[in-house]
């Protein structure tokens, strides 16, 4: 049989990881990254996943910031916008692409660009395109 003291401490140590795990969390959570770890577009031709961490860790693509975030200055991450703040879905302005072109070139047109080392991205929609 469970004692009474038994199951007081089992509550006890219960409730004492639960705030540790909380703690740890909201530290971790307060530490945000400086960039979005990865991005799923919602889209009519379907979800696309950017994975951004892979894109540009050194363990993985090694990207810098502005290869994509095109506008920016060297050294300079705080001023990133979001494409569609310049690139709009519609738009009479000639010389900026569209949202949709804006992406499609920079994506696509990169993956081609690497196809020859060691590896490209994805090409064909529904690479991409998954859900
Ligand atoms: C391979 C391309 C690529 C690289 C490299 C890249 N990004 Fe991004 N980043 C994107 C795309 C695409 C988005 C989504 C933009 C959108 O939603 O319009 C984005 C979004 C962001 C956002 C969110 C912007 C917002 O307000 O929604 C931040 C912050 C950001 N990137 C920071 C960085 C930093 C810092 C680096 C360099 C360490 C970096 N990015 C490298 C493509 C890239
Ligand atoms: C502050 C406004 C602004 C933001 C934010 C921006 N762009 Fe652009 N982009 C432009 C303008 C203006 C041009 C045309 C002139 C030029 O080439 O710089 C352009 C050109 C381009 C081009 C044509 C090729 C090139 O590089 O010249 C592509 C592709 C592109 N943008 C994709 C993107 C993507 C993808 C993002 C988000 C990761 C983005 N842009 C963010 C303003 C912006
Ligand atoms: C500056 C170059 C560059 C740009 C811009 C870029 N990619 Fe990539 N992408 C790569 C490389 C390199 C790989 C690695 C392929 C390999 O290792 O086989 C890759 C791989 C991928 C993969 C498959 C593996 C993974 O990491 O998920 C997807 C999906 C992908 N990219 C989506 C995108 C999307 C969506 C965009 C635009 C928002 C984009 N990429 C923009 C260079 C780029
Ligand atoms: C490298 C990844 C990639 C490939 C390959 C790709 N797309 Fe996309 N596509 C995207 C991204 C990222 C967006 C921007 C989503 C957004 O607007 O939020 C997009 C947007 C679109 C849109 C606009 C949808 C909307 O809601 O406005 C259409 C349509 C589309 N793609 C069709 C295609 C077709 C057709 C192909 C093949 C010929 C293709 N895509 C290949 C990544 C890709």
């Amino acid at each position: 049989m469970t004692s009474k003291r038994e199951l007081q401490i089992a509550y006890g140590m219960a409730i004492i990881l639960f705030i540790v795990g909380f703690i740890s969390f909201a530290a971790f959570s307060a530490k945000s990254p400086e960039q979005p770890l990865r991005t799923m577009f919602k889209c009519a031709a379907g979800k696309v996943f950017f994975d951004h961490q892979t894109h540009t860790s050194d363990m993985g693509y090694g990207m810098s910031c502005r290869d994509c975030h095109h506008n920016l200055e060297e050294g300079e991450t705080e001023d990133i916008q979001p494409c569609g703040e310049c690139h709009e879905a519609e738009s009479d302005d000639e010389d900026v692409l569209k949202r949709m072109d804006a992406f499609h070139n920079q994506c696509i047109g990169c993956h081609k660009d690497y196809e020859a080392g060691p590896g490209s991205g994805p090409e064909e929609c529904q690479l991409c395109h998954v859900m």
